[in-house]
């Protein structure tokens, strides 16, 4: 029998339209594991939208919640499971030190072109309703880059792949 000694969790990161959410679906379904995703987990236990929680509390509150999300997912000791995290989660230090006990931690690494195509017609992000938001995410993303690659055991260019075939890759470098 094979003791489990580490946290062996897989840990999807990287800015908003990433495909984090997808991906953690798929790679959850292949490999039969539970799946947390911060997002859906905040507006579960809150009753309310990510816009609604940012326009009422702001953002210090939302990271307030990831944050303690973060730190129940540790005290539970969850081992194996999949977790897709909100895409501003890693900016906290502290929850980039609670992240590495957590499990490996990929990078869906994605261009802001890419990003902009794929949330243009989405209104669930309330930092990206600007009135350019193509520079919005530029600006964002030149900001984050170096911490979600700080934050990262490995990073996976994900503009030419399909959701799947980003899922496989994940599966072969664990
Ligand atoms: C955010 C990303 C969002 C969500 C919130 C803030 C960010 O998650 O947590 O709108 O700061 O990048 P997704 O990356 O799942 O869109």
């Amino acid at each position: 029998v094979m003791e489990v000694t580490g946290a062996r969790n897989i840990i999807l990161e990287g800015f908003m339209g990433s495909g984090k959410t997808t991906v953690s679906e798929i790679l959850a379904d292949k490999l039969d594991l539970e799946l947390l995703d911060t997002d859906a987990a905040i507006v579960e236990a809150e009753g309310r939208s990510i816009s609604d929680i940012f326009e009422t509390d702001g953002e210090e509150s939302f990271r307030d919640m990831e944050t303690a999300l973060l730190e129940t997912a540790s005290s539970e000791h969850f081992r194996e499971m999949v977790i897709s995290l909100g895409g501003g989660l890693v900016l906290r230090k502290e929850n980039r030190e609670l992240l590495q006990e957590l499990g490996k931690v990929v990078y869906l690494r994605t261009k802001p072109e890419t990003v902009y195509e794929r949330v243009r017609y989405d209104d669930s992000r309330p930092l990206l309703k600007t009135a350019d938001p193509l520079s919005t995410i530029r600006k964002m993303q030149s900001d984050r880059g170096s911490i979600y690659e700080l934050a990262a055991d490995f990073i996976i260019d994900t503009d030419d792949l399909t959701p799947s075939e980003i899922a496989d890759r994940i599966i072969e470098e664990l």
